[in-house]
């Protein structure tokens, strides 16, 4: 039997690449830029392939997927966010839809809290001054950020990298408050307090961190009006999508200090960023790295091979179908 053919459009670990060369006849992407501009191109590469592993800045909207030539089986992201795909234009086709959760959700909870860290203790500025050669020794009122003991951290999304978030911040000493579309079972709540309502739950906190999916359902979901029931001085962190936030209110509310401090990993349109961002010294900048260790992305890789081993060599349904 001839090995189905496997599409990869970016470069991929070693480890996940050499299985997938064992497994597949591989055409891939020799580099981690993106492979091309429109569906046509996609198209073309993806002649005779059964399956594609696509990355999460890769655009499969209605029109790539309409291209795609009728041997694709499954499309398996290697990712667990899922909003740069159009998934019923998927489906309209017949081709599965797999992602990659709970494998990240530790390393993205890890890089919340370097960006909380970073906000609220400004170690951006620090080390911006310190490479700057403008530190001229310690004093006492200098760069004073707020310490987290005793904080109410609101997490918003309360799933599995928000729960693993909940976990780090109560080793700080935090107090946790969550927002979800349904309570959690006791157990799963680690103590946090639910709130049913977001103005109760903005209201009552003073750092929010969110872990909300892209999508139309979210887009802009932090506004103006938001930012306006938060406390005075609270923090933002987002390493959910950057679609959720309405930059242009949060860089208003940044510059006069409503919102004291914030920590962004995700972007709307990343890699472009806002300008706005660029010059305040109050907001902490990261270039998607949630999910970046060389573990998680090794765990990622082999769970979106199992998807896709699942469907094109075995017949059988993928360990994390989406939908
Ligand atoms: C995801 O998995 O959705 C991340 O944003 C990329 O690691």
């Amino acid at each position: 039997m001839p090995k189905p053919v496997l599409l990869l459009t970016r470069l991929l670990p070693p480890a996940i690449e050499a299985r997938a060369a064992r497994d597949y006849s591989v055409v891939n992407n020799p580099t981690d830029a993106p492979w091309y501009k429109d569906g046509t191109e996609i198209a073309r590469r993806a002649e005779g392939a059964s399956g594609i592993l696509i990355a999460a800045g890769d655009p499969f909207n209605a029109a790539t997927i309409a291209a795609l030539p009728a041997s694709v089986k499954v499309i398996s992201t290697f990712s667990v966010g899922t909003d740069h795909i159009d998934l019923k234009a998927a489906a309209a086709r017949g081709i599965m839809v797999t992602n990659t959760p709970d494998v990240l959700s530790f390393a993205t909870a890890e890089i919340a809290f370097t960006l909380l860290l970073m906000a609220a203790r400004r170690a951006g500025e620090g080390e911006r001054m310190v490479r700057a050669g403008q530190w001229e020794g310690w004093a006492p009122t200098q760069l004073m950020g707020v310490t987290l003991q005793g904080k109410r951290l609101g997490i918003l999304g309360y799933g599995r990298i928000g729960r693993e978030m909940g976990v780090m911040a109560k080793g700080f000493g935090m107090e946790l408050h969550y927002r979800n579309n349904r309570r959690l079972a006791p157990e799963l709540e680690n103590g946090a307090q639910y709130h049913d309502s977001d103005e109760g739950f903005l209201g009552a906190i003073d750092i929010l961190s969110m872990h909300i999916p892209g999508g139309a359902a979210t887009a802009k979901w932090l506004n103006a009006t938001r930012i306006g029931q938060m406390r005075q001085g609270a923090i933002v962190i987002n390493t959910g999508r950057g679609s959720t936030v309405d930059d242009e209110a949060l860089i208003a509310a940044l510059k006069t200090g409503r919102i004291r401090a914030a920590g962004l990993d995700v972007f709307d349109g990343e890699p472009r960023v806002n300008p706005g961002y660029l010059g305040l010294e109050n907001v902490a900048l990261l270039p998607h790295l949630g999910s970046a260790t060389i573990e998680t992305r090794d765990r990622m890789g082999n769970l979106a091979l199992d998807n896709l081993d699942a469907v094109l060599l075995r017949g059988e349904n993928p360990p994390a179908l989406v939908g």
